[in-house]
């Protein structure tokens, strides 16, 4: 883009001074206003602090990237170095921070937060372990980090739940999910709680697991109905969240724009891969019942009794809450090659569509078809 001339010739200084306006101000209640200063992007200050918990998970990564591309210092606490090494470039040098830390020590944590104007709780749990209960995750923890945040004056807390999320669901993970909300809510009122639907990305365990697994166990008819969000929606909502002069009311539900059964999503794979899917069905109490069986004899993270329930729950027909913060959602159709081009036969593996991929398949089967 081409700059004014008198413009161009003044210090860069001088000309961030001149373009400062009212949205590069952010004011809080109990902390010193945030002020952004120079050009937007890498190697500016946005005036920011934040502490992303739970920064070296699936949505943690883009949502650091996101902060620390925008010139905000982002504490990323960490229990394996090694999980967050791919977040120190995010930002400038010293931009990202890491420290150590766990979830019982309350000393760790304030350590971790108590620069910070916006804490973001992402810290999450599939599956139950021997040293952590969801009860202890979603709910003690959260709560833990909440109240530590108010103590230390930090202006905005944004904790991550799920959309199914519920008192009354049959799985424990969505009542642990809920029990989370409501205890950090008690602790930190103004928090805003964001509820994304299962969430798809290069990292995922949503594709993943669909282009991987293509001999699979099928449940409730693969009839349940899911509707996936692209993480990178969801990080640009809390990316977003930071800035905004007035929080936004809570819960924000964050379902993706389309709604799909299992077996959609299995047609959907079978496009982009050209593997052949094929499934046993199972009854749901005997799945439950060979996958409790499972959790004692295997040592290694498998699926759970309460994975196959959720496996069997429709995701909540609410509707998403994107136009607040003007963003278009996503549609799975028109970017899952991206992400399961990977679990095709080298020999496909050039196409871009699913609609490239069919005209080559037809192609080569008129070929082979004539050459008889
Ligand atoms: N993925 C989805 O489809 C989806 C959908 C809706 C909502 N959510 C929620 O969104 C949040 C982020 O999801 P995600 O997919 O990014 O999760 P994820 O990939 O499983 O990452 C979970 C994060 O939580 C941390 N963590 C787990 N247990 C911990 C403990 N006991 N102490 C300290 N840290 C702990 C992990 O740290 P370590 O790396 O050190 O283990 C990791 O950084 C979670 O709250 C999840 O429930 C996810």
């Amino acid at each position: 883009m081409l700059r004014h001339p008198i413009k161009a010739s003044l210090p860069r200084s001088i000309d961030v001074v001149l373009r400062r306006g009212v949205h590069d101000l952010v004011t809080f209640a109990n902390r010193p206003p945030v002020v952004r200063y120079g050009p937007e992007g890498r190697s500016s200050i946005s005036g920011h602090c934040a502490t992303v918990f739970g920064c070296s998970g699936f949505l943690g990564r883009y949502v650091v990237s996101k902060l620390a591309k925008s010139g905000s210092n982002v504490v990323v606490p960490y229990r394996d170095d090694y999980k967050i090494r791919h977040l120190r470039v995010s930002g400038d040098l010293g931009g990202v921070v890491q420290m150590e830390w766990e979830l019982r020590s309350e000393q760790q944590i304030a350590e971790c937060l108590r620069h910070s104007d916006i804490v973001y709780n992402l810290v999450g749990l599939d599956y139950e372990t021997k040293n952590y209960k969801w009860n202890e995750v979603h709910v003690e923890g959260a709560a833990r980090i909440a109240r530590i945040a108010r103590e230390n004056n930090v202006s905005r807390f944004v904790q991550v739940s799920h959309l199914n999320a519920s008192p009354d669901s049959k799985s424990q993970y969505y009542k642990a999910k809920y029990a989370g909300e409501k205890a950090v809510l008690s602790e930190f009122p103004d928090a805003v709680i964001v509820r994304p639907s299962a969430m798809y990305g290069h990292e995922d365990r949503f594709l993943n697991q669909l282009g991987y697994w293509y001999r699979t166990f099928k449940f409730n008819g693969e009839q349940t109905k899911v509707r996936p969000v692209h993480v990178l929606d969801v990080a640009e909502i809390l990316y977003r969240i930071m800035d905004m002069p007035e929080l936004p009311p809570s819960p924000i539900n964050l379902p993706g724009p389309t709604t799909y059964t299992h077996e959609q999503l299995l047609d959907l794979a079978r496009r982009i891969t050209d593997n052949s899917y094929s499934g046993l069905a199972v009854p749901k109490s005997i799945a439950l019942l060979l996958s409790r069986i499972a959790q004692y004899a295997l040592w290694w993270p498998n699926m759970s009794p309460d994975e196959i329930e959720r496996r069997c729950l429709d995701d909540v027909d609410v509707p998403g809450d994107w136009d607040i913060f003007g963003v278009q959602p996503t549609e799975l159709d028109d970017v899952a090659i991206a992400y399961m081009r990977r679990f095709r036969n080298a020999t496909k593996i050039e196409y871009n569509s699913a609609v490239e991929t069919a005209k080559a398949k037809h192609k080569r089967q008129s070929y082979y078809s004539e050459a008889q």
